[in-house]
């Protein structure tokens, strides 16, 4: 079942599972790739496509949706077993309010008491847009890791 609604942004945005075409892991491919350093959290390396259908196909996620935009993909948005959300709007359409419609929609979709978002303190940007939805800061989390 999809989601569809016109908000504050440009078209019909809709939440359509990932599983649905194989034609998405291709789009959550590119998608990754266009990932910098501080959007990622874990600073891991790209993975080979192989690697990446692997893991889509695990189903790593309670929920996983392609944002489409007047039936195009325009990103990706999931909500984990822990109730975090992840959601990535291509480069190219970004700013053109998918982002927040995608998450609320999902929040919507998948109603609890507590959503989180775990965002690298570089990425203001995604700070800025997840304060805007409501978050606010709970704790900082350090880390010691390989980050090869
Ligand atoms: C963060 C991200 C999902 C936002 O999606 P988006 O579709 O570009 O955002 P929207 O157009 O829906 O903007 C919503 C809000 O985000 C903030 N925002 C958007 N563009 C911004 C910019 N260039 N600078 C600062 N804040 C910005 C604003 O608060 C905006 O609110 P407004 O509509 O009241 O102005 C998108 O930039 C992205 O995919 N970034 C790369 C991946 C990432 O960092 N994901 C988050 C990790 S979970």
């Amino acid at each position: 079942m999809a989601t569809r609604t016109r908000g504050g942004g440009e078209g019909v945005i809709e939440l359509r599972s990932v599983y649905r075409s194989s034609d998405y892991t291709r789009f959550l491919y590119a998608l990754l790739s266009e990932r910098t350093p501080e959007q990622s959290i874990s600073h891991k390396k790209m993975p080979s496509f192989p690697d990446h259908e692997t893991f889509v196909m695990s189903k790593p996620y309670v929920a996983w949706y392609m944002v489409l935009a007047d039936g195009r993909p325009v990103g990706s948005i999931y909500l984990s077993k822990d109730r975090e959300i992840g959601v990535t709007i291509a480069q190219a359409d970004q700013g053109r309010g998918y982002g927040k419609e995608a998450v609320r929609l999902l929040m919507t979709r998948w109603p609890g008491d507590r959503f989180y978002a775990n965002i690298n303190p570089e990425n203001k940007r995604s700070i800025a847009f997840f304060e805007g939805l409501g978050f606010s800061l709970v704790q900082q989390t350090y880390i010691h890791a390989d980050r090869s």
